[in-house]
Formats: structure tokens, C-alpha cells, sequence
């Protein structure tokens, strides 16, 4: 499974701070924004990954990141010329997929939550062995700002819809997808919506209709965070920093996680840790390493793992 993270936009809900800087750079609490989204691919033990942005911010993630070895990752550029929607992603990034499934996230949302990583994984396992498409439902307190699902009383999807007026659930579903190998074909089919954009709903109501949608509820242990709104971001800051203080832990500290899931050697953690040591996200690389003296092959646990889900 390859990943991919959509960091484009125009973040106009984020004027003036997202004026010059786009808005999944900006920092939430410690780190910026972008960093949340790519632990998450990262738990989920994906290390291809394409940054979509558009073509005057795709540079600075190429500062931020480069070519990815640093986390034992190999990170490609793609620009996005015009936010046009979600389902873009699938035809700006189908050379690059060459027909293998995909994680999409997108570039604003925070996910946290015991056991996130082993139900990330799940999923991909899921979706490379049977094909289909996965999304995660998540009860929220206005789900007309989100795309909504609904359920019949067997529990199965029976609707989606993107920012309906009259929710007929109070699901949402996140801006985290897996799509099997057939995403781009789909994806090129697509007709923009009445707000002239290409919808993700449309595509995932594509897989419900054919059955072949699995729904993965992230019930009260998991945060899922939205950083749409000067408020949200400032709520998610907030949310990150009680976290990292009350239990010294990082949230989305990439080279501990890369440590921890055996992408890069000990070597390499340490030297970014030492660089980073005046920092609190410095030192949590170094403590993974005292912790876990030797790197887990990927996808096995020990006993008192510290890994983020
Ligand atoms: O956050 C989850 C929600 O994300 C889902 O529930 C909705 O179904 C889905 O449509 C999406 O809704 P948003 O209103 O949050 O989407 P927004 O247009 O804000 O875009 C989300 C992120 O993707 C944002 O960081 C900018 C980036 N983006 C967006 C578009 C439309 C791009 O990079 N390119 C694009 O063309």
C-alpha cells in the first residue's frame, strides 16, 4: 500500500495567517501540521508516500522532508495546479500509484488514539488481500461540516453525503481513506459537484454501492481533530500540548516513530535526537532509544511499547 497526503488548498478560512504560509505547515502546539497526518501513515507501516500541494508550496515540504530517507521513507513531490478536489489526488497521483492501493490522508486532520497503529494496519491488510475501500466513521457534534454517513439498523452504510443541511446521522467520516487498485479509474470518472468541486464522498459512495465499503467506527478512545478554524487549530494546539505534558510523551514525533517501527537504525535516530535535544520532540527520540534498545521488525510488539497507538 502506498500513501498519499493532500496539502493544498487555499486555507482561505485561515486568512490572514495562511496568506503567505499554507495551512498544513502551520504549527499545531510544536510541530507543523503536516507532520500529524504523516505519522499516521506512518503507523499504518506505509512508506512510499506522495505530498500533493500546490505549486508554490510543494518546495517548502521538499525542505521539510526531501527525499524521505531521514525517516526511512521515500517521500515524491506532485503538484495540485487547483484545489478542485479531494478525488484529484487519484488522478494527479495514478502514474506514481501504477495500480497499487492507497491510503489517502489529508493534510489537516490529527488522528491520536490507543491502538490507532494495529487498526491502521488492520485496515491496509484488509483492503490489500480483499480490495474494496475502507473509511472511519466518527460521532461528531455537527456533522453538516463534514461528510456523513448513515446506517441501517444491521449496521451497514446506507448513505453518504458531503455537508448535507439535514444530517441523517451524526457521523462523520474522516479525511483518512484506503482505496483498492481500481481508486484512479474511478476517480477519473468523477463529475464535480453542484459547489464545482470533485467530491471523496462520491467516490467512497462509488465502493458503498458496490458493496465492497467497509466502515471502521473510531469510537470515545480515539481524538479526531479538525484544524479548519482558527478555533479548531487552536483547540487541537491545545489538545497536543495536555497530552505531551501530562504523560511526557510526543504526539506524531516522526523519527521516534520510524525508530520504533524499524525504518530507520539506531544510528540515525540518534543523530536526529542529539540535533533536536533542546527540544522536548528531541528528546522523546532519544528515550525511544533508551526504551527499545534495538528496532522492532515492523508490525511486532513488545510489551510495554511505547509506539503512538
Ligand atoms: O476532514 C474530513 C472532511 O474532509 C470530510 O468529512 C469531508 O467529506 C471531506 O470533503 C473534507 O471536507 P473539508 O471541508 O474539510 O475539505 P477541505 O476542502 O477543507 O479540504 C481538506 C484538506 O485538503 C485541506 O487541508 C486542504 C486540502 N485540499 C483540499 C482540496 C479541496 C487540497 O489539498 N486540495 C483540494 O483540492
Amino acid at each position: 500500500m502506498k500513501g498519499i497526503i493532500l496539502a493544498g488548498g487555499t486555507g482561505t478560512r485561515l486568512h490572514p495567517a495562511t496568506l503567505v504560509v499554507n495551512k498544513q505547515l502551520l504549527p499545531v502546539y510544536d510541530k507543523p501540521m503536516v507532520y500529524y497526518p504523516l505519522s499516521t501513515l506512518m503507523l499504518a507501516g506505509i512508506r512510499e508516500i506522495l505530498i500533493v500541494s500546490s505549486p508554490d508550496c510543494l518546495p517548502h515540504y521538499r525542505t521539510l522532508f526531501g527525499d524521505g530517507s531521514g525517516l526511512g521513507l521515500s517521500i515524491t513531490y506532485a503538484e495540485q495546479p487547483r484545489p478542485e478536489g479531494l478525488p484529484q489526488a487519484f488522478t494527479i497521483g495514478r502514474d506514481w500509484l501504477a495500480g497499487a492501493p492507497a491510503m489517502l490522508v489529508l493534510g489537516d486532520n490529527i488522528f491520536f488514539g490507543n491502538g490507532l497503529g494495529p487498526m491502521l494496519r488492520r485496515a491496509v491488510a484488509s483492503v490489500e488481500a480483499g480490495g474494496g475501500a475502507t473509511v472511519f466513521s466518527y460521532r461528531v457534534e455537527d456533522p453538516r461540516r463534514y461528510g456523513v454517513i448513515a446506517f441501517d439498523d444491521q449496521g451497514r452504510a446506507v448513505s453518504i453525503e458531503e455537508k448535507p443541511e439535514r444530517p441523517r446521522s451524526s457521523y462523520a467520516i474522516t479525511g483518512l481513506y484506503l482505496f483498492d487498485g481500481t481508486v484512479c479509474d474511478h476517480a477519473a470518472t468523477l463529475t464535480p459537484s453542484p459547489r464545482g468541486e470533485l467530491e471523496i464522498t462520491d467516490l467512497a459512495r462509488r465502493y458503498m454501492d458496490a458493496g465492497t465499503l467497509h466502515v471502521e467506527a473510531m469510537g470515545r478512545g480515539f481524538a479526531w481533530l479538525d484544524t479548519g478554524t482558527h478555533d479548531s487549530l487552536l483547540e487541537a494546539a491545545e489538545f497536543v500540548r495536555t497530552i505531551q505534558h501530562r504523560q511526557g510523551i510526543q504526539i506524531a514525533c516522526l523519527e521516534e516513530i520510524a525508530y520504533l517501527q524499524g525504518f530507520i537504525s539506531r544510528e540515525q535516530a540518534e543523530a536526529r535526537g542529539r540535533a533536536l535535544a533542546k527540544t522536548a520532540y528531541g528528546r522523546a527520540i532519544l528515550t525511544a532509544i533508551e526504551d527499545t534498545p534495538a528496532p522492532l521488525p515492523l508490525g511486532e510488539r513488545r510489551k510495554g511499547d511505547r509506539r503512538q497507538g
